[in-house]
């Protein structure tokens, strides 16, 4: 090791507790390599290029968009962006060509013009140079998010990208200064910030019902295994299973904490600080790839590998001294749960396990109370889009809450809800739980993607103000998702 290094990874330690010196090299399959430590440690030391925290792009008056990944989240995007006015879909991209031509008929169905197709591995990325599109829309396999992405803001286009936005440190931070460099967003599709219940405790926890809030709570937890992870015709080429190989931590980490740290200003007036995370080992994945085996040989290669533990718990502690639990298992039997809990000095929310509850002393308030709080504190988008929203479908409505925002800000010029910024934060559980259980549960400094400009960043605007003008086509019962 070279004196330089040396001395850096000394600095680390002491400064941050990310790692000690006299490490040995962790491989990336950790999740976080020494060197991309090394890498961001220096990239710290550097100033904010631009904040595209707050920032507002030129209004497009018709939002041109390319859709690239049209398996089974993309398809249904195609339908739910068709019914938003002031939008064409003017691009369509998928690996397997059969697949562009269900979304064209999609189109069709939904009396639109076609799209231009594009195919094949590398389709993507003559989309993202195409000159009719204002935004690349990507739900794509995890390794495409951050290509997809990059590409489409280096060629003057915003991206909307599924989640999560990077799976290593070095990819997140390629988003953040090209996002800052290029001045086009990129915004993670985490559309559990636009569920109900979330909506409702994001605004209450701004109107300071809750008090200050302290803890919170956040996971996924859905058993994707036998009907997702294990099944020939969900998941293209087996991806999702592949990517639960050789990795162990939380791989799926913004559903469960991003809308939390919404309701709790991360980014933008506190800051996720450290980490520690510790992963089971894995109970049922090698025995399922044994079973499959056994009657299928297609399973033969999936049996043998080391799988991701089965339940991965993340604590994470705040600048400001508050803490947030995430959990991730998608592989033992147990109800879906993204659990959504703030536990405030003045009052507590939770949404799973259901039913949902809000409380201000030692019990849960009556159904009737939980009611009129929904009347009085659903912010003014629930009020203005929920109904259509939950007419059109997508996760209950909120998968089109989150479209339709996106597009209207667009539209209008304003910011988005979710920037680059909150894509790095909530994303960065992906590398570096991986990296804390790969060291018994170390503690794993998150950097500070803003590089400062969270201590002045305003919340999240709950308003509509200078928006709202986005109209919907009518909801025809036969074309419903
Ligand atoms: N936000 C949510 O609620 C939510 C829900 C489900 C999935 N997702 C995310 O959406 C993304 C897609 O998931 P999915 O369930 O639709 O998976 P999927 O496998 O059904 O779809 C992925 C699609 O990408 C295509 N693809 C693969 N390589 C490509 C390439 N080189 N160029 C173009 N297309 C390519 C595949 O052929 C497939 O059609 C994932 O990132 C996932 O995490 C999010």
């Amino acid at each position: 090791m070279n004196k330089d290094r040396r001395k850096l990874l000394k600095g680390i330690a002491i400064g941050g507790g990310a790692l000690f010196t006299g490490l040995p090299s962790f491989a990336t399959s950790f999740g976080t390599s020494d060197d991309e430590i090394l890498r961001i440690t220096e990239k710290l030391r550097e100033k904010q290029r631009f904040n595209m925290c707050g920032y507002a792009a030129p209004k497009l008056d018709t939002v041109r968009i390319g859709i690239v990944g049209l398996g089974m989240r993309g398809s249904g995007a195609v339908e739910r962006l068709s019914y938003i006015e002031g939008v064409e879909i003017t691009a369509l991209c998928d690996k397997y060509p059969d697949r562009v031509t269900k979304a064209q008929a999609t189109l069709k169905k939904m009396n639109r013009p076609p799209a231009k197709e594009f195919s094949g591995n590398d389709g993507w990325k003559a989309l993202c140079e195409n000159k009719d599109i204002d935004l690349v829309y990507s739900p794509t396999p995890w390794h495409l998010h951050t290509p997809v992405a990059l590409r489409a803001m280096k060629n003057g286009k915003h991206a909307a990208v599924e989640v999560p936005a990077g799976k290593t440190l070095d990819e997140l931070w390629e988003l953040v200064e090209t996002s800052e460099n290029t001045k086009k967003h990129c915004m993670m599709l985490e559309n559990c910030c636009y569920d109900f219940f979330e909506l409702l405790t994001l605004n209450m926890a701004r109107q300071g019902l809750f008090g200050e809030i302290i803890h919170a709570e956040g996971a996924y937890i859905h058993n994707l295994s036998k009907d997702y992870l294990f099944n020939k015709n969900a998941y293209a080429d087996m991806w999702r299973l592949k990517e639960n190989i050789n990795k162990n931590g939380n791989l799926y980490p913004t559903h469960g904490l991003g809308p939390v740290a919404q309701c709790m200003n991360v980014n933008r007036g506190d800051k996720l600080d450290h980490l520690v995370s510790m992963s089971t080992n894995d109970f049922t994945l090698g025995k399922l790839a044994d079973e499959m085996a056994k009657s299928d040989s297609f399973f033969d290669e999936y049996t043998g590998k080391n799988y991701r533990g089965n339940m991965n718990t993340t604590l994470i502690r705040t600048n400001k001294g508050k803490t947030i639990m995430v959990q991730h298992d998608v592989s033992t039997t147990r109800p879906y749960s993204r659990i959504h809990l703030l536990s405030g000095t003045k009052g507590i929310a939770q949404k799973w396990p259901g039913p949902e509850k809000i409380a201000f002393g030692h019990s849960w308030i009556k159904q009737e109370e939980l009611d009129d709080l929904y009347k009085k504190y659903s912010p003014p988008i629930v009020k203005h889009i929920g109904e259509i929203a939950k007419d059109v479908g997508g996760h209950g409505g909120m998968d089109f809450i989150m479209d339709w925002r996106l597009i209207d800000c667009l539209r209008n010029g304003l910011p988005l809800d979710q920037d680059v910024y909150d894509a790095a934060a909530w994303s960065c559980l992906f590398p570096l739980s991986q990296r804390s259980v790969a060291k018994n549960s170390d503690k794993v400094d998150i950097p500070d993607f803003t590089r400062g400009s969270w201590k002045t960043n305003k919340p999240v605007d709950l308003t509509l103000n200078g928006g709202a003008t986005t109209t919907v086509r009518p909801i025809k019962p036969a074309s419903k998702m």
